[in-house]
């Protein structure tokens, strides 16, 4: 980013309201980057699969049978009948089809008759699979088969979550708040990623555990990093063991570019957002929850209902209203507030998301793991 070219400006509406620049961001942003496909709990033993919906390709995850996690395109190879849907075990991926059947590594197995057919070779015909990365527990994939790895994209994001939340490796999900919004997918990441509004929006915020005038968001790679200090843990609504870890009394988030955020409350309670696109014009935010070995808890049921009835509805609002206001012939795009000195009243953040917005239209864009 270069301050001293003068105020820089949001971006254009058409990239929140016209269908054309969704159906360019399918190609360069959600076929390109790194995604949330789901969590590695879902995997227990061989054979166990799901399936989802990256950049509107259908796929699926499955656990081999060497416990690795394998994704592929949800496609059979013969005449392109979906594999499978929902989630489920499997010994072997069969087509409901033609029973085309592929092991656990995609390879095509057997088919009714397929040994009559001379010249046919069995070997040679696979499902056509994904890059597949596990983060913490966190499956990610990617449909780009060139793509950086995700610490390259996210450096240190890895070491810090670990730091943050000891017990990264024994959590599964027990709830998620399911939030659609009537807006484009990067007005809700924007507004996730900057805390200028913060103030007079989210009063829980303002006046609760973590110090506002400390909030700060910065890029680290095609990562941005919240960090703030905290107050009044002693007001906490659940009891926290500070002198258990290191981190027990902060709170940090890390938004992944585009769509995915690992966000750590005092205590050491992770929680996430992942947002998904549908068209120009609507998203669903997803907030999962976690705790250990998918323990049921009170304290975490409480917190997400919360939540959801706070900073999630205050932010409905706020990202709905300026949807339309993008749809308005009267907005011409603002001059971002980009304070020198940072802080919770600069938006820094969203220059940079909004850089990566414009990349993620143009197909010649490369994207580089680290950004000065
Ligand atoms: S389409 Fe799958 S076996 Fe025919
Ligand atoms: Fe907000």
């Amino acid at each position: 980013m270069n301050e001293a070219v003068g105020p820089v400006r949001s971006l254009e509406a058409a990239y929140y309201t016209d269908p054309q620049y969704f159906g360019q961001e399918l190609l360069g942003v959600f076929s390109r980057c790194w995604q949330y496909a789901g969590h590695r709990s879902a995997l227990q033993q061989p054979g166990d699969y799901f399936a989802f919906e990256i950049a509107r390709q259908r796929l699926f995850c499955v656990l081999d049978a060497d416990g690795e996690v394998k994704t592929f395109y949800n496609v059979c190879q013969h005449r392109a009948h979906e594999l499978v849907s929902g989630q489920g075990h499997a010994k072997q991926l069969v087509c409901p089809y033609h029973a085309w059947a592929y092991d656990l590594s995609g390879q095509l197995i057997t088919g009714p008759n397929l040994n009559a057919v001379p010249g046919l070779d069995k070997s040679k015909i696979c499902l056509s699979s994904v890059r597949t990365e596990e983060f913490c527990g966190f499956i990610f994939v990617n449909l780009d088969p060139e793509a950086e790895p995700m610490d390259v994209w996210y450096p240190g994001v890895r070491e810090q979550l670990r730091e943050f939340v000891p017990h990264i490796d024994s959590l599964q999900p027990i709830k998620t708040v399911t939030i659609p919004e009537k807006c484009n997918w990067k007005v809700s990441v924007e507004n996730y990623s900057e805390c200028y509004h913060c103030k007079i929006n989210h009063p829980t915020f303002a006046t609760g555990v973590i110090k506002p005038q400390t909030y700060d968001i910065q890029p680290q790679g095609y990562c941005l990093r919240h960090t703030t200090e905290c107050q009044n843990l002693n007001r906490m609504t659940y009891p926290i063991d500070l002198d258990s870890n290191e981190h027990a009394g902060d709170y940090s988030s890390w938004f992944l570019w585009p769509t995915f955020s690992f966000q750590v409350y005092p205590g050491n309670v992770l929680n996430t957002y992942q947002w998904q696109a549908h068209d120009h014009e609507n998203c669903t935010v997803y907030r999962h929850w976690y705790t250990i070995d998918g323990q049921l808890s009170d304290v975490i049921d409480k917190l997400a209902d919360q939540d959801r009835a706070t900073t999630v509805e205050e932010d409905i609002g706020l990202v709905e209203a300026v949807q339309r206001g993008l749809n308005s012939r009267g907005y011409v795009p603002g001059p971002l507030v980009l304070d020198p000195k940072y802080g919770v009243n600069s938006e820094h953040s969203i220059a940079a998301l909004q850089q990566w917005m414009r990349a993620g239209t143009d197909l010649n864009f490369q994207y580089h793991a680290v950004e000065d």
